[in-house]
Parts: structure tokens; sequence; C-alpha cells
């Protein structure tokens, strides 16, 4: 599987999608679908969004199954420990991992990349891999990239 390959074509469907005259919550249902209908290993791909006034991250749109965590506090989980360390989390073995939330038996892996703007998290991007140690630098560039992007309708 050529990842960079796979990949330029998305940060290009992703650019398009962010550009074009839809509102915000179906552009980032539309890279959701994408994301997760285009790269095999992505099994759950989905965003959180910041409520700044709890210190909280609040479900938005996602592909995937549906999950209980619909607001997670910052500290807690893989996604609250992203937003608390203001930066991007691999977990490669999520059976290894002691402040985790479980969306499902059937996820092994996870990532999770902040969206910065102007320095404030506004929002995360979470994708769950029912494989272990699927994620590369290049997935890790890939959807930082991404998050920089989509950063722009925030
Ligand atoms: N596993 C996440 C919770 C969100 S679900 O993966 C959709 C966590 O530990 O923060």
């Amino acid at each position: 599987m050529d990842k960079s390959k796979i990949f330029n074509n998305l940060i290009k469907k992703v650019k398009e999608i962010v550009d074009d005259s839809s509102d915000r919550n179906e552009k980032l249902m539309r890279i959701c679908m994408l994301l997760k209908r285009e790269v095999p290993y992505y099994d759950w791909v989905g965003f959180y969004i910041t409520d700044e006034s709890k210190n909280e991250l609040l479900l938005g749109p996602f592909s995937g199954e549906p999950t209980e965590h619909v607001r997670i506090p910052f500290g807690k989980g893989i996604c609250g420990q992203a937003a608390e360390k203001r930066h991007t989390i691999v977990v490669q073995d999520v059976s290894k991992e002691k402040n985790y939330l479980s969306c499902s038996p059937a996820v092994k892996s996870e990532i999770v990349v902040p969206i910065f703007k102007n320095e404030k998290i506004v929002g995360e991007l979470d994708i769950d891999s029912h494989s272990y140690a699927p994620f590369t630098r290049e997935d890790r560039q890939f959807l930082e990239k991404i998050c920089n992007i989509v950063a722009k309708i925030f």
C-alpha cells in the first residue's frame, strides 16, 4: 500500500471539501466518511469539538459505530490527554494504555490529533483502528496536515 500516494490525494480532496459552500458540520462529516472509506485501517473517524467553558470535548461528526463517549473532560482518555498535553497521541496497542476510554473491544489502536486555531485547541480528530500498530510517522504527518487545513473552518 502506497500511503504517500493515498495521503496526497486525500489532502487535495479535503482542501476541496473545506473550500466548498456547505456548513461546518457537513464538511466535517464528509471528511470523516472520506478518510474512513479510503484508508482501510481507519475504522472509526470522528471529530471532537472543544467546549471551552467546561474544558471538555464534545462529540461532533463521525463515521463508524456510535460511541457512548459524547463528552470527554480534558485529561480523560486518549482524547482528553491530547487536549491537555496539546499534542498528537498515538497508542499502538490500547490494551496497554491505562487512561483509555473504550468504545468497542474491536479497537486495537488509536491516534488523536488536536486542531489548533490561534494557539487554542478548538477540536480534535480521533481515529480508531481494528489493527495493532498501523499508524506510522506518515499517518501522523498526514493527519496533522488535515487538522491544519480543517482549522480554517473553526
Ligand atoms: N478512545 C477514546 C474515546 C473516544 S472513542 O475512541 C470514539 C479515548 O480514550 O479518549
